[in-house]
């Protein structure tokens, strides 16, 4: 339940306080034009798996990454030159451009959900602007429902569902677009519409002369096609692990470490399923070297975040 002082007639103190809470590594809601955001720290892995947990999704989908403008957009991800025609063209906006991370971008991998791509919004909201300019990071936002559910377009609409469970919900009345923005990934130097929006495909032809669809893009993100750029560890993942054989490396969960491991990492000692969310990208990867077999993962239990970290471990352990 939430209590009315959490919602906020947003003055620029209340959104300086909202942006504060984010760097602090708490959860903001805040307006954009299309629908409402549910807003963490793009770099804190911690704040990232928050947001997971907040909206109850049972997978990790990547999430959008909002940020001021193109020059903050391009420290975070490469541009080619469609991707940097149409950001001219739609920035700010209701539009999102998934695009190569790069090395450097200092994102948490969570935010990807593994992949090597990471997908970028310039809202063009006052509000959205102001927050972005006042917490001075990039601000990792889906759509401020709990999963399943439609997308809010009304400060009350967040309240009623996640409002015990954020910080701050920054009011800006009702938004204007009421559609969340549509998303495009430059492939081959072609538009691909991975999410019909509020910028139609017809304004995006205009500019890219051609679009391609790809229906149902989260289905087509786990599809074998695409696993490609998908991060799967190379070694195979041996679930529901107790001991590890000759060779392998450990990946544990609080007391249930696999005996015998090369090498462990632990998600979280404490068994705090929000810190092994944040933890399981960056763990995977540091397991996954040509030093070892394969990685034996322990048993992770499957309520709250545990049902998204083992599905995501179930598709590396099964491909
Ligand atoms: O209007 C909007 O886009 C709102 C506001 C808050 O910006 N946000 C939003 O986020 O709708 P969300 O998380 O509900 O939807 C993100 C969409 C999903 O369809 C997801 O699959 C896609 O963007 N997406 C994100 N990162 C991606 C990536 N790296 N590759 C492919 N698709 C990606
Ligand atoms: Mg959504």
């Amino acid at each position: 339940m939430l209590h009315s002082r959490n919602i906020k007639h947003a003055d620029l103190d209340t959104i300086r306080e909202a942006a504060g809470l984010i760097r602090a590594g708490n959860l903001a809601a805040f307006p954009t034009e299309t629908v409402y955001g549910l807003g963490a720290d793009a770099r804190n892995d911690r704040a990232v798996a928050a947001i997971f947990a907040a909206k109850g999704r049972p997978q990790f989908n990547p999430l959008i990454v909002h940020v001021r403008n193109l020059a903050a957009a391009q420290r975070l991800a490469e541009f080619d030159a469609l991707s940097l025609r149409l950001a001219q063209h739609f920035w700010p906006g209701p539009f999102t451009l998934v695009l190569p991370r790069r090395a450097d971008c200092g994102l948490s991998l969570l935010v990807s959900a593994g992949l090597d791509t990471v997908a970028l919004r310039v809202p063009a909201h006052p509000m959205a602007q102001a927050l972005l300019l006042a917490a001075d990071c990039p601000i990792a936002a889906p759509s401020a429902n709990i999963s399943g559910r439609v997308s809010p377009t009304r400060a009350e609409h967040v309240r009623a569902e996640l409002g015990d469970r954020v910080a701050i919900v920054l009011d800006g009345g009702a938004c204007a677009v009421g559609l969340e923005s549509t998303v495009v990934r430059v492939s081959g130097g072609k538009a691909l519409l991975l999410r019909p929006g509020s910028v139609t495909r017809y304004e995006i032809a205009a500019i890219a002369g051609d679009v391609e669809m790809v229906p149902d893009a989260p289905d087509a993100l786990r599809s074998p096609g695409q696993l490609a750029s998908h991060y799967a560890p190379a070694l195979p993942l041996r679930l529901n692990a107790t001991r590890a054989e000759p060779g392998e490396a450990g990946l544990a969960f609080a007391d249930n470490i696999p005996v015998g491991a090369a090498k462990i990492c632990n998600l979280s000692p404490a068994g705090d399923l929000t810190e092994a969310a944040a933890n399981l990208f960056a763990m995977l990867r540091e397991l996954d070297s040509g030093r070892f077999t394969g990685i034996a993962v322990a048993s992770i239990p499957r309520h709250g975040l545990g049902e998204a970290i083992n599905d995501r471990l179930l598709r590396g352990a099964t491909r």
